[in-house]
């Protein structure tokens, strides 16, 4: 017998493998200062394409103000306990009305977070006899929610329909024999590469197939659709997803998250989501800003119009610059190049060090070997003039990553890595 740890002491995982190299820079880099469209990177001005907070909310002096105030009136415990026995209140339930009315739903309920909240619809949703087709691209807490699922599952390729729909004929099959129904999950936008979910195009397959339709819209809430209801609305497709889910890490810039569908699937889904009935509910003062948030993307359009005006100008402006942007149809906006990890490295170490431009960086074995991403979160917050800076910067870094520069540089990093 071994002891447990042996495997931790010999690997520590895909990215735990660069700890030494990565943390405190690459992985786990310590923001500081307000979060805005500039912050502070070890001690340096950055101008940061990294935070989700979409519409600029976490920072505006009302939101702040509410968050003050209800910090003040109930502290951080209140209400203490689950929902279902000492955490409830008549705000929750105000917080859930005026969500469902925003997405055009009947009913909707908040979850303390998205990740376990998501985890638990998908896993109160189906039971044994019922099969789970989805997106082999979908994000982490769907896919732990398929994993806690006893039955069947099938993924089909990234937003392919032929591919979903060979998947939905298999399980169409199998329900057959199992007497079960069929659960497909997509995403609104898909987070790393921006793209939406074909909601359009799966809806219309209810027409062929006997399904319901989950949808996790994390990104696609507040920046998409006429009010900002998302990517259901985007696509007009709204009534057509079965359960709407979205968190309020995004465009709401707090913690917390909500689903949204008809009253009786709310009503079963309060009675069984694991996560929330043994778990604490969320904090008043975090439903009371997400009240106040809520109220702001609903009066204030001009925060998302801010907002797309600078995702259009870093868009277009990148790929004028002949840039690999892939296919967003979001404002989450990629940026693919060509090289190596150790490449990578230099390469953002140049735009931080030397351009003042904080962005994440995606390598394998997230994105396929050979490929770096850079991906920006533009927000409402960014001016045009943060947009011409870092459209000169990437010019700049793309110029030395093909000149072979920064393989040069990282020549050391790799020998030391064997990459
Ligand atoms: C697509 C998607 N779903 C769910 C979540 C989880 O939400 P939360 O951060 O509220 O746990 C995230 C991350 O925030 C996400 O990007």
């Amino acid at each position: 017998m071994r002891d447990l740890f042996e495997k931790i002491y010999k690997d520590k995982g895909p990215l735990g493998k660069w700890a030494s190299q990565a943390e405190g820079y690459f992985v786990f880099p310590k923001l500081e200062g307000q979060i805005s469209n500039r912050m502070k990177f070890q001690g340096k001005d950055v101008i940061t394409w990294s935070i989700n907070d979409y519409l600029g909310l976490a920072n505006h002096p009302e939101v702040r103000k509410v968050d003050a105030e209800a910090s003040n009136e109930y502290g951080a415990a209140y209400p203490m306990g689950a929902r279902m026995m000492s955490g409830h209140t008549s705000l929750h339930e105000q917080l859930q009305q005026e969500l469902a009315a925003f997405v055009s739903k009947e009913a909707a309920y908040v979850l303390n977070f998205g990740y376990q909240g998501i985890m638990s619809t998908v896993d109160a949703l189906v039971g044994k006899d019922d099969i789970i087709v989805y997106d082999v691209d979908a994000h982490a807490c769907i896919i732990d929610g398929v994993r806690l699922h006893m039955g069947k599952r099938f993924t089909y390729k990234h937003n392919d329909i032929e591919s979903l729909e060979k998947n939905l004929e298999r399980a169409n099959k199998m329900a057959t024999q199992t007497g079960g129904g069929i659960l497909v999950i997509s995403e609104g936008v898909f987070g790393m590469r921006g793209e939406q979910g074909r909601l359009k195009e799966i809806a219309a397959l209810k027409k062929k197939f006997n399904f319901r339709f989950l949808v996790d819209d994390a990104h696609g809430f507040g920046t998409l659709g006429a009010t900002g209801a998302g990517a259901g609305e985007e696509q007009g497709v709204q009534d057509d997803i079965d359960v709407y889910f979205a968190t309020f890490a995004k465009s709401m810039a707090s913690t917390g998250a909500f689903i949204a569908a008809d009253k009786e699937i709310i009503d079963y889904l309060k009675y069984n989501l694991r996560s929330q009935m043994f778990a604490k509910s969320l904090q008043m003062l975090l439903v009371k800003g997400a009240l106040k948030r809520l109220d702001m993307i609903r009066t204030m359009p001009e925060l998302k119009e801010n907002l797309w005006k600078v995702v259009d100008a870093l868009q277009s402006g990148l790929k004028e610059r002949g840039f690999d942007i892939g296919s967003t149809q979001s404002c989450v906006t990629p940026v693919y190049l060509k090289g190596s990890i150790p490449e990578a490295m230099a390469l953002v170490k140049d735009l931080r060090e030397n351009h003042g431009i904080f962005c994440s960086i995606v390598v394998y074995p997230v994105i396929p070997k050979g490929l770096i991403l850079l991906r920006m979160i533009p927000t409402a917050m960014h001016t045009l003039e943060d947009v011409a800076v870092t459209l000169e910067a990437f010019s700049s870094i793309r110029e030395r990553l093909t000149s072979g520069l920064y393989k040069r540089l990282s020549a050391s990093v790799s020998a030391a890595m064997g990459d």
